[in-house]
């Protein structure tokens, strides 16, 4: 098995991994700012807004300590419109050969997603070690993943989708689960209210 381009340091050691929704521009950096107070550096920014880009760009500009991602990377070229940004890591919800196959000579690294250990196969044959176990609670939670692991040993896992402050617990408890990411760090009621 080849090894993943780049080695997931940036997940490493991190644990959580914020995913951020972000609908205005002005919202991004006091948004990366509460992060980073909260001692969460490593975040991911949803390509899902039409601002998305511009706050990669704002946020690597202004706050150089964070370690920032683009998330909803679903094809090639969404992944060099990331790297444009000045992203540092892609997020994808789901696999595709073609998408995988263009980060892996990318320069940055991809968490792919994954829901089945036939997806895990593939991206493992891609040189992909470290997966996005996605949507996490949808697919069975701790049960699935922990069944899943057993198959698949030597692959990593960052479960996403569902993961609450209540059930993150049980999900890090597992030897295959690197950090599990999740957008509860930012309650859409608290971002409205700034
Ligand atoms: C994602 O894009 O990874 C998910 O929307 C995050 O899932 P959550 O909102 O259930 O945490």
């Amino acid at each position: 098995m080849t090894t993943q381009p780049c080695a997931p340091e940036w997940l490493a050691g991190c644990r959580l991994l914020p995913v951020m929704v972000i609908e205005n521009l002005e919202q991004a950096i006091p948004m990366a700012e509460a992060l980073l107070a909260g001692g969460l550096g490593v975040f991911e920014v949803t390509l899902r807004t039409p601002v998305a880009l511009a706050a990669i760009e704002q946020i690597r500009r202004y706050l150089p300590e964070a370690v920032v991602g683009a998330g909803t990377v679903l094809d090639a070229g969404l992944y060099d419109a990331a790297l444009a940004s000045g992203a540092q890591f892609a997020v994808s919800p789901g696999s595709t050969t073609a998408l995988l196959q263009h980060a892996r000579i990318g320069a940055m690294p991809l968490l792919p997603g994954v829901a089945t250990p036939s997806e895990v196969m593939q991206a493992r044959e891609l040189g992909y070690s470290l997966v996005k176990f996605f949507p996490a609670q949808a697919l069975g939670g701790v049960t699935a993943l922990k069944a899943m692991s057993a198959a698949l040993p030597g692959v990593s896992f960052c479960p996403t989708g569902g993961i609450t402050p209540e059930n993150l617990g049980a999900y890090l408890t597992l030897p295959s689960v690197v950090a599990v990411g999740g957008s509860w760090m930012l309650p859409a009621e608290a971002i409205k209210n700034g």
